[in-house]
Formats: structure tokens, sequence, C-alpha cells
């Protein structure tokens, strides 16, 4: 049988890796597919030609509209990323009816919905597995492999050069800026790397997972998203101390009020498998009703790892190009006029312990002031930790970890301790997580 023709657009780090493996495992892959899968037509701008192999077999353009209306594609790979022009090139090409497999979070979580709901009328699929986590397989996991469950909650270390830059920090004491130069070298970061350490991609590939556990829309702009910028050396040291990892997580749940959707800087503590991921590593635990616990773990960016996701999908498509397009596997795992409209739950109704650090005066009756705040307002203290001063320095560090309190009231706490005297600037305040099975 004829190979399938495949249009791709972009030829950047991503798309180099697909070309390189699509090329380097071509047999394999169509024992795998039942059929040849051949790159036909790829559009990039810019590429570096060296570094991909069997680009020689491929027609390059700098027009990717020339692709998605190219009539003998049937399926196209987007991996130019952003919201525009990735967007309008993906629903022309679904409605030209062709397949599409996309690693772009961005899009999907902004613009998800409306794409699958053209995808659906069309009859065509929407790939998406690189979008999240890069190689590891963790849509299928949820959508497929977990499709018996009710899931309880997930969390994730879901942004690879977020934790590539925690884990040199922590262990090699780098800078923050160099090791981020360092990450966009490897092609790990994002073309905006603020998107990574301010969590906007964990945010977009957290709004994925969410719909895929939970059966809802896409509802990117509902994730609360908070990056790891503000976490300073002495932070991930105290919680060395305490026993914990701090880790950038996104964290979905579902509770009795409605869905958790947040991204943030959380300790967890040591001895959890998933504290212990490190560099560009990403892994995903996945909680279900019926199964317990689970944990997903590979390379969350790269060229290859990514990759490998984009090409299974390939994979996929082809296999499903002869069955009923009403009976493939839905987008976001429920049929899709099955979605509910669970409410999101805002911050401020989300209880969390916390690990809180201030700067107070080193004197008689300060911790007293500071306590008597938190028992007002209903916060219980785990642990307290006073740090030395500095000889001849009035203030030491004050570090508590707290049980567990909703965001509102920690923040009515927090709020009246910065406003003492003898508190010195914000209080620094972490979630922390047990991530209990
Ligand atoms: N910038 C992303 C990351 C790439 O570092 O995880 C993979 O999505």
């Amino acid at each position: 049988m004829e190979a399938v023709k495949v249009g791709l657009l972009g030829l950047g780090t991503v798309g180099g890796g697909t070309v390189n493996v699509l090329t380097r495992n071509a047999a394999e892959i169509a024992r795998r597919a039942g059929r040849g899968i051949r790159i036909t037509q790829a559009a990039a701008r810019e590429y570096n030609a060296e570094a991909i192999s069997g680009l020689e077999q491929i027609e390059v353009t700098d027009d990717a509209f020339a692709v998605v209306n190219n009539p003998e594609i049937e399926i196209v790979i987007e991996l130019i990323g952003g919201y525009s022009p990735a967007r309008e090139l993906v629903l022309q090409a679904i409605e030209n009816g062709k397949h599409v497999v996309t690693a772009n979070k961005a899009l999907i979580a902004m613009h998800g919905n409306e794409i699958f709901a053209a995808a659906q009328a069309k009859g065509v699929t929407v790939a998406f597995e690189a979008a999240v986590a890069g190689g590891i397989p963790i849509i299928k996991a949820i959508r497929e492999g977990l499709a018996a469950n009710r899931i309880e909650w997930l969390a994730g270390i879901i942004n690879g050069t977020g934790n590539f830059i925690l884990s040199e920090m922590r262990d090699k004491g780098r800078d923050f800026e160099d090791v981020l130069a360092e990450a966009q070298a490897l092609g790990y970061a994002e073309a905006d790397p603020t998107f990574d350490v301010e969590g906007i991609d964990a945010a977009h590939k957290l709004t994925i997972l969410s719909s895929i556990a939970f059966g809802i829309p896409l509802q990117f702009d509902k994730t609360y998203t908070e990056g790891i910028t503000r976490i300073e050396r002495q932070d991930v040291a105290f919680a060395g101390e305490l026993g914990y990892r701090i880790k950038h997580l996104g964290i979905a749940r579902k509770t009795d009020k409605g869905i958790e959707m947040r991204v943030h800087p959380t300790l967890i503590p040591e001895r959890r498998l998933i504290a212990n991921v490190d560099g560009v590593m990403n892994a995903v635990l996945v909680k279900g009703d019926a199964v317990g616990p689970t944990l997903y773990y590979g390379a969350g960016a790269g060229a290859e790892p990514t990759a490998s996701a984009v090409v299974a999908d390939v994979v996929d498509v082809v296999r499903a190009l002869t069955t009923d397009p009403e009976n493939r596997v839905p987008h976001l795992a429920f049929q899709p006029n099955k979605l509910s409209d669970l409410p999101i739950l805002g911050m401020a109704d989300v209880e969390t312990s916390y690990y809180l650090r201030m700067q107070v005066a080193d004197k008689l009756g300060v911790m007293a002031e500071i306590t008597r705040i938190l028992a007002d307002c209903g916060i219980s203290i785990e642990a307290i930790k006073q740090k030395e001063p500095a000889e001849g320095d009035p203030q030491v560090s004050l570090i508590m970890l707290t049980h567990e309190v909703l965001e509102r009231r920690m923040n009515e706490a927090i709020a009246r301790i910065e406003a003492l005297p003898s508190v010195t600037g914000p209080v620094m305040r972490i979630r922390m997580e047990t991530l209990e099975g």
C-alpha cells in the first residue's frame, strides 16, 4: 500500500527531531502502522539542514498554508507553536479534511474547544500527545489506560525547563539566569522563556490534563498560575532541612465543591518518588479510584523525546484512517456531548498546608504576636524553626510549616503578619502537598 503523505509545519528543535525519528525508524514504524509514513512537504523559514537527516526527500516551502492546502497530504503535523497562525493553520487543515498532530499546548489549552468541535464536525482526528510532558504518553495513559477510573487528583512536574533550573540551583548552587540560558541552548525552553519560568507553559499542560481527567471543557483562564522566579536559594535550603523538596507542580483535584486547577511551587516530602525527579525530566502522579496512585516518568522536553510522542500520534492516526469517525477515541477522553460544567474553584477556596518564611526582629514577644494571628485565623502550626541571626544582625529568619487551611484564611493571616512593625518585608509562602496515595 502507498505510504501516507504527511505535511510538517516547523523544522525547529521538535520538527527536526520528528524528521530524524521518522527517517531512522521508518521500517519499524511502517510495521507498527501498517503503512509507510512519508513527510513529503514541510514549511519553515529557518532550519538547520545539517542536523536533519532525510531532508532531501522533502519539499521545503516558507508558505505554511501551501502545506495545509496541499491535496496530496492526509496528515498535518503542526510544530510551529504559539496561538497564531497555528490556530488558523490547524482550522484550515481540518476544513480541508486532514488529520492533525500537534505538540502545541498553548494552542490546545486556549483554542482546543473550538478545534475539537471543528474536527468532530469533519470526522477528523486532532492528536496532541506531545503537548503534555514531552515523551511521556500521559494523554494516552489517562484517556485510555485509566478509562475505568474516576480520577481523584493528579500532580505533575510538567515543565522541563523549570525543573532543570530548580534542580541545578539546588544541587550545584548555580544562578537562575545561567541555568535558564543553558535550557534555551539545549532547546528545552519556549520561544518566550517567561512561559516556562512564570508557569504559563505548565498551566497550558495542566488545563489539558484536567479536561482529560475530569471530562470538563478546556478552561485555561481559570487555572491559577504562579512561577518559580520568587523562589530563593535559602527557601530551597530551608525546605531541605525540614525534609522537603520544592518542585514546580501542576495540581488538579476533584473536590465536593468543584475542580482545583493550580500551578505553583510546592513543598513535597523528599521521600516521595516525584520529589526526586530532577533536571529536564517530567513526572505525573495520577490517582484513580480503582487503580490507586500511578506515576509516569520521562523526558519532558527536547527534540527526540517530544518527537517520540509526535510520531506515536501519527502512527495512531494512520492506524485509524479506515475506522468509523464516529467511534474514534474522543479528543478529551469523554464524549463531546457529555462534558460536565463542574465549577473550577478559585484559589481562596483551596485548602493546603504552607511553608512560611519571614524576617522578624530578634526580640521578646514577636513570636507570640505571630502565633496569636495564626491562631485567630484558625491556622495550626506543624513546625517552627528560627535561624540564628548573623553576628550583630537584629533580624532573624523564622520558618513555619502549618497544617491545612483555606487559602482565604492564610491570605488574611499573612496580611496581618506583614503589617506588624516587628516583621520586615513580605512573608514568603509556598504551598505544601503530601501527595499521599
Ligand atoms: N518548554 C517546555 C518545557 C517544552 O520546558 O517543558 C516542552 O513542552
